[in-house]
């Protein structure tokens, strides 16, 4: 079983769905061992509470750099021997340490068609907003692996969904989760855990199950 950290700051819907994921046992050999936030009021907290999961704070709030609180958070991650870190929602970028502890092994769910509105800056319903801006007819979402570039990592899993004449950043927000996110990131965790991804350069390859 790999020991699974989920890093949050807001309000957990992806957290939900690797918890409802767990519940129905579709994530094979992975277990949810943490939920770490960036704020000691995300109600991500909650939900791992209501799960029974331990949850850690992690407070931004409290360190002077991102590198500071990367710091912390690579300790705590090895402190609870964790395997899989994954970013549902979380809001900072993490620094070269915690990026070389985990070398593909840091997952990231990001509500777009990564390389499309991504990058510093391109977080929750910002991403939508550039992409209603941008006037695309297709968003969606993409799960990929983090390594020292923002949002550049290999790209492990990607699903469109259709942009509506009236939406806005929040009503295509909440439909790209549905149809994307809350499926796409509790099957890359899953594949990741059955050792079924395989990283050669900037491919992932994902290998058939037994
Ligand atoms: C999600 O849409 C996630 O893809 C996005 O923030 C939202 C968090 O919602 N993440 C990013 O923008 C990262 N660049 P949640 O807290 O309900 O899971």
């Amino acid at each position: 079983m790999i020991r699974i950290a989920v890093l949050v700051s807001g309000g957990g819907t992806n957290l939900q769905a690797l918890i409802d994921a767990q519940m129905r046992c579709t994530i094979k050999q992975g277990k949810l061992a943490a939920v770490i936030s960036s704020s000691p009021d995300a109600f991500a907290l909650q939900r791992a509470k209501t799960a029974g999961i331990p949850g850690y704070v992690v407070n931004r709030r409290d360190y002077p750099s991102n590198e500071a609180m990367t710091h912390d958070l690579t300790k705590l991650l090895k402190e609870l021997d964790i395997g899989l870190v994954v970013l549902a929602g979380f809001m900072y970028v993490l620094t070269e340490e915690l990026i070389s502890a985990y070398p593909n092994a840091i997952i990231n769910v990001h509500p777009a068609l990564i390389p499309s509105f991504c990058g510093e800056g391109a977080y929750g319903l910002h991403v939508h907003e550039q992409a209603l801006t941008y006037g695309v007819k297709l968003s969606g979402a993409t799960v990929h692996f983090v390594n020292e570039q923002c949002d550049g990592g290999p790209i492990i899993l990607q699903k469109a969904v259709a942009v509506e004449e009236d939406d806005t950043p929040q009503t295509l927000q909440r439909r790209i989760m549905e149809q994307a996110e809350w499926k796409l990131l509790p099957k890359a965790v899953s594949l990741f855990c059955e050792g079924r991804l395989k990283v050669e350069g900037r491919l992932v390859k994902i290998l058939p199950g037994v």
